[in-house]
């Protein structure tokens, strides 16, 4: 338990995170949070000839919506599914790509050929994971929303491997499609009640040949819906890749939760419509990897922005043995070196 907290910090070394891993000693290629260039011009060009003040309007109800605990029921149009793609689809972009940056540190050999993405709303999770995984060809979106589903297949008309994608709208679809390598929920249990989670849980453990991705905001209630979706599917023999490095029960207990944020830059068009001032904002989640296979597992996470002070630096870190209290002492020079770049939701290597 003392590993990090003594001298030994000098066997943690630091993985790279994107968008900058200059100088890390692990090299695995990351996937940039901003939205590729083609979907950014896609979202442009839906948005051409449209009224931005009804956008913006459009946004700030289902915005409101969301806040007040309802879903994306109010997503009817293609343009209210727009105006939901403009304020979110950055945001949700980023936290998935963050997600499956942590997947590939951990297993930077999957090559994955099919891709579910349930509650799909714009592809967001498409996206994320066509960057990430040049091997995807097959991609299956499933949603029960058909504007959000029309303006999935609009962005994608011209993406060379996503422009094939297929859909369905029906709820038992899921039941009914091929299992995938990788099934990725992202911001869709929180959709759910309680009974039909449990449910919905099993159901996208049973389409998942290899890998299931699950993100929710990172919030309090988010990150307790990771939690029992998390215990629900090790309970079913599945084993957790990220951000855990174990399958025990998570050691954090209120008021604290496990949660991330990734940073993104805002689109032209999303600050036009949010009338937001700053030019980026930060996504909080919580997610969980979960694959069929154990992952090796010789890192913990850290769990916190570090502290990096004169004398030493502190970090949170969860470790295969539960919580962590890291001190890394200036005076160890190297040790510091490292610990001075590590980031909060970085995966820190322990070779002891
Ligand atoms: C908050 S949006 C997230 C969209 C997208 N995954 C993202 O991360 O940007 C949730 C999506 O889940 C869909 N959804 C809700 N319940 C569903 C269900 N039972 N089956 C399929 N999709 C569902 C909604 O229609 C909506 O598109």
């Amino acid at each position: 338990m003392a590993r990090f907290c003594n001298l030994s910090v000098k066997c943690i070394i630091a993985q790279n995170l994107p968008p900058t891993h200059k100088g890390r000693e692990k090299t695995v290629a990351m996937t940039s949070p901003s939205l590729p260039s083609d979907l950014r011009a896609a979202l442009d060009g839906k948005l051409d000839g449209l009224s931005r003040q009804d956008i913006a309007a459009r946004a700030a109800l289902i915005s409101k919506t969301y806040r007040d605990g309802g879903n994306s029921i109010t997503i009817k149009s293609e343009v209210d599914a727009l105006a939901y793609a403009l304020v979110r689809m950055p945001a949700t972009y980023a936290a998935v790509t963050a997600c499956l940056n942590a997947l590939l540190e951990a297993r930077p050999d999957l090559t994955p050929q099919s891709l579910l993405d349930v509650g799909a709303g714009p592809g967001t999770g498409s996206w994320a994971a066509a960057e990430a995984f040049a091997s995807l060809r097959q991609f299956m979106l499933l949603d029960i929303n058909a504007a959000l589903l029309t303006l999935a297949r609009d962005l994608s008309r011209d993406h060379p491997r996503l422009s094939a994608m297929t859909y369905r709208r029906d709820p038992a679809a899921l039941d009914e499609v091929e299992a995938a390598d990788l099934v990725i929920a992202s911001y869709l249990i929180g959709e759910t009640g309680y009974a039909e989670r449990h449910q919905l849980t099993e159901r996208l453990w049973a389409r998942t040949r290899d890998t299931l991705l699950v993100v929710e905001p990172g919030t309090p209630a988010g990150y307790q819906r990771i939690i029992a979706l998390r215990a629900q599917l090790i309970e079913s023999g599945a084993h957790v890749v990220a951000p855990c490095p174990h399958d025990l029960e998570c050691p954090l207990s209120k008021p604290d939760w496990c949660h991330f944020a990734q940073r993104l830059p805002r689109l032209r068009a999303h600050i036009q419509v949010k009338g937001a001032e700053l030019p980026f904002e930060d996504e909080k989640f919580s997610y969980v990897v979960l694959s069929r296979e154990p992952a090796p597992r010789h890192f913990s996470r850290v769990l916190a922005p570090p502290d990096v002070g004169k004398v030493e630096v502190s970090a949170r870190l969860c470790t295969a043995d539960g919580l962590e209290n890291a001190k890394v002492p200036r005076r160890d020079k190297p040790a510091y070196a490292k610990a001075r770049r590590w980031r909060w939701g970085e995966a820190v290597v322990d070779k002891s």
